[in-house]
């Protein structure tokens, strides 16, 4: 939670809070993976630089939220995150993954350079602070 506080802008309303986050958890096929800034897996009390929410289906898995804290950014964090993830889905079985994200979301070269394609646009899916319509773009990548 404090890498969710730190990490999105309460403008685009994409933070979870911590119910959110604590019932999600509560599912058996939904988990988080959180690393320090050595982009290792975080152990004991040290400070998490990143993390990933992530949801397993047979055969896929879909990334729910991917945070950096801003100073620990373009240091190749959240690429290992998501690399991470990717063989954590492999793991589990998944042969393809799947994300959504706001359709202006700058983190859009970052899926792409991590290998995931456009597959499939929801209208009007997000709302911001102020009340703007925003559509949901929807990634894809097979593993
Ligand atoms: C998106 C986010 C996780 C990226 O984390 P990061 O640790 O800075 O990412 P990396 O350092 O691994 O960057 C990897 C690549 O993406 C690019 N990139 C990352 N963030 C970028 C941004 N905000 N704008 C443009 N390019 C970006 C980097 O230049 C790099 O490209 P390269 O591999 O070609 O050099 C981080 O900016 C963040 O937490 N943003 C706020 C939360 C958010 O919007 N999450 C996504 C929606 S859930």
């Amino acid at each position: 939670m404090a890498v969710m506080e730190t990490a999105f802008d309460p403008h685009w309303r994409e933070a979870w809070t911590r119910s959110q986050v604590e019932s999600s958890l509560t599912l058996p096929h939904t988990y988080a993976l959180l690393m320090d800034e050595e982009q290792q897996p975080l152990e004991g009390d040290a400070k998490a630089a990143g993390f990933i929410l992530a949801r397993r289906a047979p055969g896929e898995e879909e990334l729910l939220l991917v945070g950096v804290r801003p100073e620990f950014r373009q240091r190749g964090i959240g690429k290992a995150l998501i690399e991470w993830f990717f063989r954590t889905a492999r793991a589990n079985g998944a042969d393809q993954v799947f994300l959504e994200m706001r359709d202006n979301n700058p983190a859009a070269s970052l899926y792409s350079s991590c290998g995931f394609e456009p597959i499939g646009r929801r209208r009007a899916y997000y709302r911001t602070a102020d009340g703007e319509s925003l559509d949901a773009i929807t990634f894809g990548r097979k593993l």
